[in-house]
């Protein structure tokens, strides 16, 4: 069972940001199911770069469209991108070193950030972004 079961009502109808949301909750379930089997570090490591990589990039398209349309919320919001981006970076790097696993613990935070990211402070966007013509 995925840890995170992507429901159509996750979506903020904005489909740019909506697809890249399903992508993510995609990768975070193929890491929750390989720390389920056990997999070793390289494996592991390389899922937690490829989630950062994808997480770092939708960060970025979101930052682009609410600067390019005046977002009000700009500041904020990109203040809880940073704090993600400082929160992983650390785990990271010591996955990749073989000094910390992926525990449960830390998917329960992954989980829990990516459901009130989306569902907070990304789904506030969406009507703004939608009155700008971007759906
Ligand atoms: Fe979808 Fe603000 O991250």
């Amino acid at each position: 069972m995925p840890l995170i079961n992507w429901i159509d009502s996750y979506n903020i109808n904005v489909s740019p940001v909506d697809t890249q949301h399903r992508g993510l909750a995609d990768l975070i379930n193929e890491l929750h199911d390989a720390m389920l089997k056990g997999a070793g570090t390289s494996v592991i490591g390389e899922v937690v770069d490829r989630l950062v990589d994808y997480t770092v990039s939708h960060f970025d398209m979101e930052e682009e469209l609410m600067r390019r349309y005046g977002y009000p919320g700009y500041d904020d919001h990109k203040r809880e991108h940073e704090k993600l981006v400082q929160w992983v970076a650390p785990v990271q790097q010591a996955v990749r070193a073989g000094k910390r696993q992926v525990t449960v613990d830390v998917m329960k935070v992954l989980k829990e950030w990516f459901i009130n990211h989306t569902q907070g402070i990304d789904r506030k966007m969406g009507p703004f972004l939608n009155d700008k013509g971007v759906c």
